[in-house]
């Protein structure tokens, strides 16, 4: 647990942490969760944890939120009935799974919740290890982690953030203060192969060497830097009736390719996995939320080599041929296949649709 006293940087300035040092043993809460204080404050009064987690889902009215979380039920599924005393929240965006999940635990001391522009722990995720650390964390204190991945609704209806092909704005399509490079910077310097890649494999993008070229023509031309000039370069995509795709914009891809590129997306994912198993306390449960298949990969790959299972070969091996090794166990799946969205969540959420709930829990 934290040191009785610690500072922690969260939404409403800095803050003292740790039961004995605030008297009331309540946590510092972010913003968006002090609407859930009264609730929770009333719940305390005897409820169960299970209860108590009725109650917050019974309390998810945010009509006005300017992000709605997905998958909120089963979020907090994946922790009903734990004692959760210390709860770290990867991507707290507007805060609506953090208010929900700190309404469901009446018992939680303490709250750590990460983003990039907010202020709680104002940090990319990819340094978990080391900020909670800082906090004393980082070594099996912790009881839950949640990661949320991916942008937040406020950052594709804000046009100067560049996350948009709906909006004009600069291309940006940086989460945070941290990236390197801005999308600008990869459609108009990075070499056409590079881009070839990004969007066959990032945006998973089957017309990847046209789009390629089309960026690298428009560009030799003049330079790319708004979102709408780049929406503009990709043009129709052939075949495409009325520019659309099974459903979804022709620049989608394109647009998830770069932006996973300037974020480094799954460099971060594959850093902070191993940094949030090693922080869970015995018992503990890691929760992700994945948005694409590439990052639903990765996840699943991860939480089965903790859970000792040898990764799969890429070719069949013959039995007199030495076997993959199993790694050490030190998770225990809870989802073996992934928790998805119903179709009343999808019908009032269209986000919901592509995402996918991992759990694991610590032995
Ligand atoms: C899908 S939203 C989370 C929404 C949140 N669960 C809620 O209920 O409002 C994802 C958030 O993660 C943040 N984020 C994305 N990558 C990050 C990273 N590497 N480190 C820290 N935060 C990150 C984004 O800024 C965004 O606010």
């Amino acid at each position: 647990m934290a040191a009785a006293g610690a500072t922690l940087g969260i939404a409403g300035g800095l803050v003292r942490t740790g039961a004995r040092a605030i008297g009331p043993p309540r946590p510092n809460l972010p913003a968006a969760a002090a609407r859930g204080l009264g609730r929770a404050r009333r719940l305390r009064a005897g409820a169960s944890t299970s209860s108590a987690t009725n109650e917050a889902r019974a309390g998810e009215d945010d009509g006005d939120a300017p992000h709605v979380p997905v998958l909120m039920r089963q979020v907090l599924d994946a922790f009903d009935g734990r004692s959760l005393r210390c709860y770290v929240d990867g991507t707290m965006g507007a805060g609506g799974h953090a208010s929900a999940i700190i309404r469901a635990h009446p018992e939680l001391r303490t709250f750590v919740g990460f983003d990039l522009r907010i202020h709680t722990v104002q940090s990319n995720f990819r340094h978990m290890r080391e900020r909670l650390a800082e906090l004393q964390l980082a070594d099996g204190g912790v009881d839950a982690i949640l990661m949320d991945l991916g942008v937040s609704s406020m950052h594709l209806d804000t046009p100067e953030r560049g996350f948009s092909f709906m909006n004009d704005g600069p291309l940006d399509m940086r989460m945070g203060p941290s990236a390197k490079m801005s999308a600008a910077d990869v459609v108009n310097e990075w070499p056409e192969e590079e881009i070839a890649r990004v969007i066959r494999d990032y945006g998973e993008e089957k017309h990847w060497r046209l789009l390629a070229r089309r960026i690298c023509d428009a560009r030799g031309i003049a330079p790319i830097e708004t979102t709408r000039q780049l929406v503009h370069a990709l043009g129709r995509i052939p075949g495409v009736k009325k520019g659309r795709s099974g459903g979804i914009h022709p620049a989608t891809r394109t647009f998830q390719g770069i932006r996973i590129a300037v974020n480094e997306e799954l460099a971060v994912v594959e850093e902070a996995i191993p940094a949030a198993v090693d922080a869970l306390a015995p018992g503990g449960r890691l929760a992700i939320i994945t948005f694409h298949s590439l990052e639903d990969k990765l996840v699943k790959r991860a939480f089965r080599t903790f859970a000792g299972i040898a990764p799969a070969s890429d070719r069949p091996l013959s039995a007199w041929e030495p076997q993959p090794e199993a790694p050490p166990k030190i998770v225990k799946l809870v989802t073996r296949k992934p928790v998805v969205a119903d179709d009343d969540e999808v019908g009032a959420n269209a986000r919901s649709r592509s995402a996918k709930l991992r759990v694991c829990e610590k032995l």
